[in-house]
């Protein structure tokens, strides 16, 4: 697995010490930036990212910054990147579980060194469950398409729902097990 990885000003310490941290698991990755501790603009370098996963050369991106949440919403504005910000090794590996996340954005003002590395190790040994979380991928792949099924507020009875719509509006509502 090669992975991307990139930073903002606020983020370059951390960034050096996953660094390390993927040096000594032997992990692959490419470091788009930045490099030093001028004042630079997240989204320049989430872009990097995004579109380094989205060319299929890096099957996952890391980003750091301030908090993790600038990285995290320049990034999902490119169609099929689940950038989730984390601060906590549950919700990582959850966001790879459940969501499939490919980029991981941390906080290097909200975490510490430790706690990043063992917020990565989780992301990066947890497995996608697919199954009803694929559906649900699926939909948020719709949503991107800007395809969504119409709500009933906006259907006249010409424009009624078909049933093959009807059932994946069943399917989005159908309830699920405790662990949802
Ligand atoms: C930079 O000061 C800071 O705004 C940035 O690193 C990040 O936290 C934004 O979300």
């Amino acid at each position: 697995m090669k992975i991307a990885i990139a930073c903002d000003h606020a983020g370059l310490e951390l960034k050096s010490a996953l660094k390390a941290y993927l040096d000594s698991r032997m992990i692959p990755y490419e470091d788009f930036g930045t490099d030093g501790t001028a004042s630079v603009d997240y989204p320049r370098y989430a872009e990097k990212v995004a579109k380094a996963v989205l060319s299929g050369q890096f099957e996952r991106g890391l980003l750091i910054c301030g908090t993790g949440i600038g990285m995290s919403i320049a990034a999902n504005k490119f169609a099929g990147i689940r950038a989730a910000a984390c601060s906590e090794p549950f919700s990582a590996i959850l966001s790879r579980r459940h969501n499939n996340s490919n980029v991981l954005c941390m906080g290097a003002r909200v975490v510490g060194t430790g706690l990043a590395t063992l917020i990565l190790e989780g992301w990066l040994n947890a497995g996608f469950e697919g199954d009803r979380h694929q559906r649900r991928l699926d939909m948020i792949t719709r949503i991107e398409l800007g395809n969504q099924p119409p709500t009933p507020r906006q259907e006249t009875p010409s424009e009624a729902t078909s049933p093959v719509e009807n059932k994946l509006l069943d399917e989005d509502t159908k309830p699920v097990d405790a662990n949802g």
